[in-house]
């Protein structure tokens, strides 16, 4: 990753208004001091979202997305932070300098480009031949399998000819020397025969990363031959377990989940009809890789595998990989066609539509699969297949989730329902013998990006002594940011160090440096949390309502309280830390610091 200077972020940051860069994508209204609009980053009817030209910053007070202009243009554009640095740098005419990389970095960084560039060119030249004489045989098929020739531009896909070493010569022809051909994946290398084509007699993939270059190709044969698709090995640019099929342009979807499934064709398909918030794994299996790439745009999978015994196993084991990354996955079923791609040309758009509606719950769709491998008839096996059921009833932890899904199970699988719910409680009893869960359900959203439930406005006017210790500390923060004269009371007795480490340290770092150097930047300070994806908790925490608590001295009397809390804790925090020293001096020590603790009483300027 490229480094820029700090003061360069920032005059990037600066020079570019939040109202513009956002106006110019949202509908914006000035209502007093802020703009409001509709959420780019979840559905709503009323504008929730607002836009401070003063702070320079963005908060949603429907889904709690927040930021600075970086982090919005992270978010809307699913860029990372120097794609995003870049982008604004462009965008207000500022140079950016070679990033500061060691020699190392620089020459792989050089060799990465012309790869690609390689690449790029490869698939130019598949391209052209599809619609040469010599590639009718390629473009008849696709023709054949229902793509028109927009798509075919579309997704640049090509056709790789029968030549021996075509592609390769056409490579060097144009510039590139045979260790970029060979790092570049297109060529087979043998004593008799030198450098060869890896592909030919092919139509051509070109798999592109999410900034829609060519990092490498997908070939699926003509007629019968093996293997039926041939796909670039991995290179330094072609990583299989952290890119995704169609994803440079699923990721711009509007849609509030992505569908998976198992082909390049069933994405191109999927996306002639309209469905262009599908993408495909690069053949190979559904990895944790994919599991997190996808959690920056979606939490809410939909799988569209084939309908055969190798999909319905391919999608029990995606179900269980979703779940450990936090994705809530649901299942939509092909039959009686075989993969999204043979389902749309059958019954078309409306009725896969139809079907992505009706996707199947997760949970009971693993029922199901299971279910297969027990004979119902035979009390034995209809005996394990419900025990096995209870158990994994078992592993919910939410109590009404469970309760909902012991319901739903009974009636679904003709298991009485009482009976189920006992054989739950013991399949819970016999569980907790072993300490380690598998992780069933997401415990809860802790999705940084979207933290909505943390540290909003709940908080309002709530009595200090009742916030639990990390919204103390956030109410803290919040209220220093809105007072210097908060900051100066406090400053004496509570140091960053106090808060718990995390967000709230770094927030507390960020203002103390900020009020320090005499003025506070507060879209500054969101720079460096948009570079840890917690840009949206720490929005939540500056943008969050206080009541204004009005006179003197109940303003003094809940910054004491907060002060003392939050050295308490930190205090309580230090003794688990301290090790074994001389416990008997730090109780002797920390008994003093709790009794001057008592003591304080803070006076606001
Ligand atoms: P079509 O027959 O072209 O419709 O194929 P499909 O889209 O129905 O694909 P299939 O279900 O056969 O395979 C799904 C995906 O698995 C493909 O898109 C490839 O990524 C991968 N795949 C299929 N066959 C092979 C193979 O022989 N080798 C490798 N490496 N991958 C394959
Ligand atoms: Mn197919």
């Amino acid at each position: 990753m490229p480094r820029y200077k700090d003061e360069l972020i920032e005059q990037i940051r600066s020079a570019n208004d939040i109202v513009d860069v956002i106006g110019s994508v949202v509908k914006l209204k000035k209502k007093g001091a802020n703009y409001f609009g509709l959420c780019p980053f979840h559905n709503e009817k009323t504008g929730s979202f607002s836009v401070s030209p003063d702070k320079q910053m963005y908060y949603c007070f429907g889904c709690g997305a927040g930021g600075n202009v970086i982090s919005f243009v992270m978010e809307y554009e699913n860029y990372s932070f120097p794609e995003a640095v870049k982008y604004l740098a462009d965008k207000s005419g500022i140079a950016l300098p070679e990033a500061e990389e060691s020699e190392e970095e620089k020459r792989e960084a050089s060799m990465k480009e012309t790869v690609m560039e390689c690449l790029k060119s490869a698939a130019v030249y598949y391209y052209k031949r599809l619609y040469s004489e010599e590639g009718k045989l390629g473009l008849a098929y696709l023709h054949k399998r229902g793509l028109t020739d927009e798509t075919i531009k579309k997704f640049g896909l090509g056709y790789s000819g029968k030549g021996f070493d075509q592609a390769v010569s056409y490579l060097r022809s144009k510039g590139f020397k045979d260790k970029i051909i060979q790092e570049a994946g297109l060529c087979n290398i043998s004593e008799k025969h030198g450098m060869t084509d890896r592909f030919f007699n092919r139509v051509m993939f070109p798999i592109m990363d999410i900034n829609s270059r060519v990092i490498g190709f997908g070939g699926r044969v003509m007629g019968d031959g093996e293997p039926k698709y041939l796909n670039s090995p991995e290179t330094i640019v072609f990583d299989k377990s952290h890119n995704m099929y169609g994803l440079n342009v699923a990721r711009r979807s509007r849609k509030p989940y992505r569908i998976v499934c198992e082909g390049y064709m069933d994405v191109i398909s999927m996306h002639q009809a309209g469905f262009t918030e599908t993408v495909a794994s690069l053949g190979t299996a559904f990895t944790p890789g994919h599991a997190a790439l996808l959690r920056r745009y979606t939490k809410d999978i939909r799988l569209a595998y084939d309908s055969d015994g190798a999909g319905q196993k391919a999608a029990m084991r995606s179900i269980a990989i979703c779940r450990e990354a936090g994705l809530n996955a649901k299942v939509i079923h092909m039959d009686p066609h075989k993969d999204p791609d043979e389902f749309i040309k059958a019954l078309g758009a409306d009725a896969f539509e139809k079907r992505i509606e009706e996707a199947e719950n997760s949970f009971y769709f693993e029922i199901d699969h299971i279910r297969k491998g027990y004979d119902m008839n035979d009390p034995e096996s209809r005996t394990s297949f419900q025990s096995e059921t209870a158990s994994r009833l078992a592993m919910i932890d939410d109590e009404l989730l469970r309760d909902n899904y012991i319901t739903g199970a009974a009636s679904r699988f003709a298991i009485k329902e009482d009976l189920l719910r006992r054989a739950v409680n013991i399949a819970m009893e016999k569980a907790e013998a072993y300490p380690k869960k598998p992780a069933y359900f997401a415990e809860d959203d802790r999705d940084s990006r979207k933290p909505g439930n943390k540290g909003g406005r709940e908080d309002a006017g709530k009595d200090p002594k009742t916030l639990s210790e990390d919204r103390a500390e956030r109410y803290l923060l919040t209220w220093m940011v809105s007072e210097k004269a908060i900051y100066d009371a406090s400053k004496d007795y509570l140091k960053p160090e106090d808060y718990t480490e995390g967000l709230n340290r770094m927030l507390a770092v960020s203002i103390y440096k900020g009020y320090e150097s005499g003025e506070l930047k507060i879209a500054d300070i969101m720079t460096d949390f948009a570079k840890t994806d917690m840009a949206s908790e720490a929005a939540s925490v500056i943008n969050m309502k206080l009541d204004a608590v009005e006179s003197k001295a109940d303003r003094e009397k809940a910054l004491t309280d907060l002060v003392i809390k939050i050295k308490k804790m930190a205090l309580a925090r230090s003794r688990e830390n301290g090790g074994d020293a001389d416990p008997l001096k730090a109780a002797r020590e920390e008994k003093k610091a709790m009794e001057s603790l008592k003591k304080i009483k803070i006076s606001i300027q």
